[in-house]
């Protein structure tokens, strides 16, 4: 992705999939809702009108088979689960503008009103399908793609026969179209590799898809046939338009659609390219809305060399390597580290677009390294001298200060990485200025000196760079960037203020009282 095409805009959108109502929510899931909630809270900074959607994939066979299972109904089972992604989200301090739940009547006359449209264009047509199907993906495989004795490769189960009338979507008829515009949008997929991935299936020929099943009534009904549903995944996609209004014909609902529609940024797995980059934008070609115009493809957090899926879980939990995978949920994890160290983890280690290895020794080293060390040390000993030197009242910062062009030159690129949807590199530059910083310091040891004005100039300068910190650590850990905040002294939120503008050097007002306060990251000795 181009710097200029995430550049401040005045309006940012940005959606993570919907995640299988099924899965216990794991840090699987929580990697891409902490970059897209890290991204909203960027564009809000920037002073971007931001629409960041979530939720929660309710529909198809899976969801149908539980329910059985469990003697209720798929709705009553839908109702039951799904609140565990909610309340998943409020633990990461994730903060989307909506939750959509494919099950909501919105989401049904949205998917009816766009597949009506792909039908009346005359893009869909009855056919008969049979062939192998996944039950965990949700998805028909090809004999090739599967393993012997007919194992799905991602699941390690077998797939199942399946025979019956279907609508087929007429996917065929746009891989020109997606060609075409694929080659006027350059940047719409990042990062590069994964662009090539989907061009690669787009050229490799494209065949017709069937949408919709007579199988299962769970599903979202056919409009012009009651006895079909659509196919979950088909459904699943349309919620990046139901979110933002569309189906929804009231003033306000189209207006929010024409605000945010197509300039879009998608988050999605290297296991959904497929899905998202070939029959999403087909689909929308077909029903007349214009394609999404960004995805950010990440890969996936991998333990040992493994997925977190559940499937995967479940078979490691009962081997005998005596990993426990399960429990490691986004709320095992908080209730170690604490919610921001988490988030830091997720947005500094795993660069979006590479695999990431997850590991309890990873995140203690960063967590050391980086929060404890770093960030916390800094704050520490600077509050400290301000209590002894100052008489607790912070001083302010130096114009003349050798941190106010490694502020300024840290600014310009944390802005930069951000914009180019990069956190990991956004906060390598911010932890470049907490560094300096705290050279700086312990090459003039103000805890030395007498009270006067060299020392106010230099812990003056820290405090004006822990406030440019904050500021900066916002989106990442906007829990601690508040808390930084009200321990130098300042009124409000780093959340209130508009960036780049507010992170010029010399905005911290000097006389302010500054709190010591407990460590904000305690060191760790596991
Ligand atoms: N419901 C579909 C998405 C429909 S979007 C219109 C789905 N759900 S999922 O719950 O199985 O996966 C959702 C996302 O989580 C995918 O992008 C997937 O890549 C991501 N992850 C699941 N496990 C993951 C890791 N271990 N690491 C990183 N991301 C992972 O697919």
């Amino acid at each position: 992705m181009t710097v200029s095409t995430l550049c401040p805009v005045s309006s940012f959108y940005v959606t993570t999939p919907i995640y299988y109502v099924n899965d216990v929510p794991h840090i699987g899931h929580a990697y891409p809702t902490v970059n897209a909630d890290a991204l909203a809270r960027w564009h809000r900074l920037m002073g971007d009108d931001v629409f960041f959607l979530t939720g929660t994939d309710e529909h198809g066979e899976k969801v149908a088979r539980a329910a059985i299972e469990h003697g209720v109904t798929p709705q009553e089972w839908v109702d039951r689960v799904a609140p565990r992604f909610v309340e998943a989200w409020h633990g990461l301090d994730i903060s989307n503008d909506d939750f959509i739940r494919t099950s909501e009547r919105r989401h049904h006359r949205a998917v009816q009103k766009f597949l009506q449209r792909i039908h009346d264009n005359g893009w869909i047509e009855l056919g008969t399908y049979a062939g192998w199907y996944c039950v965990g993906c949700e998805a028909y495989k090809d004999e090739s793609e599967l393993l012997e004795g007919r194992i799905c490769p991602d699941h390690l189960r077998p797939v199942e026969w399946l025979e019956e009338e279907n609508y087929f979507f007429k996917l065929s008829a746009f891989g020109d179209r997606l060609e075409k515009w694929y080659a006027e949008h350059p940047d719409a997929i990042a990062p590069e590799g994964k662009r090539n991935e989907a061009l690669g299936f787009i050229r490799g020929g494209l065949q017709d898809i069937s949408i919709t099943r007579t199988s299962i009534s769970w599903g979202v009904p056919v409009p012009w046939d009651d006895r079909h549903v659509f196919y979950v995944w088909y459904d699943a996609l349309i919620n990046y338009l139901t979110g933002i209004g569309y189906g929804d014909e009231t003033d306000a609902g189209q207006a929010r659609y024409e605000k945010f529609w197509p300039v879009v940024h998608h988050l999605l797995g290297k296991d959904i390219i497929r899905f998202h980059c070939v029959w999403w934008p087909a689909m929308c070609m077909a029903a007349d809305v214009e394609p999404p115009r960004h995805f950010l493809v990440h890969g996936w957090l991998l333990v040992g060399g493994s997925r977190l899926s559940k499937t995967r879980i479940k078979e490691l939990d009962n081997d005998d390597s005596g990993i426990r995978l399960s429990d490691i949920t986004p709320k095992s994890l908080t209730d170690d580290f604490g919610v921001d160290a988490v988030r830091y983890h997720l947005l500094r280690d795993t660069p979006l677009g590479a695999d990431g290895d997850f590991s309890y020794e990873g995140i203690t080293i960063r967590y050391n390294a980086d929060l404890a060390n770093n960030l916390g040390n800094l704050l520490a000993r600077v509050a400290t001298v301000v209590g002894s030197k100052c008489g607790g009242i912070g001083p302010a910062p130096d114009p003349r200060s050798r941190l106010c062009a490694t502020s300024e030159s840290v600014v310009q690129e944390t802005v930069a990485a951000w914009g180019r949807a990069q956190p990991y590199a956004a906060l390598e530059s911010t932890w470049l200025l907490i560094r300096e910083t705290n050279a700086e310091l312990e090459s003039q040891e103000p805890w030395k000196s007498d009270p006067g004005p060299q020392v106010d100039a230099v812990l003056g300068s820290a405090l004006e760079a822990l406030r440019i910190v904050a500021l900066l650590v916002t989106p990442a850990m906007p829990a601690t960037a508040a808390e930084i905040w009200r321990r130098i002294g300042l009124p409000g939120a780093p959340s209130d203020c508009r960036l780049p503008d507010d992170a010029a050097w010399g905005g911290y007002p000097g006389g302010v009282p500054v709190e010591k306060g407990p460590p904000l990251f305690p060191r760790r000795h596991d």
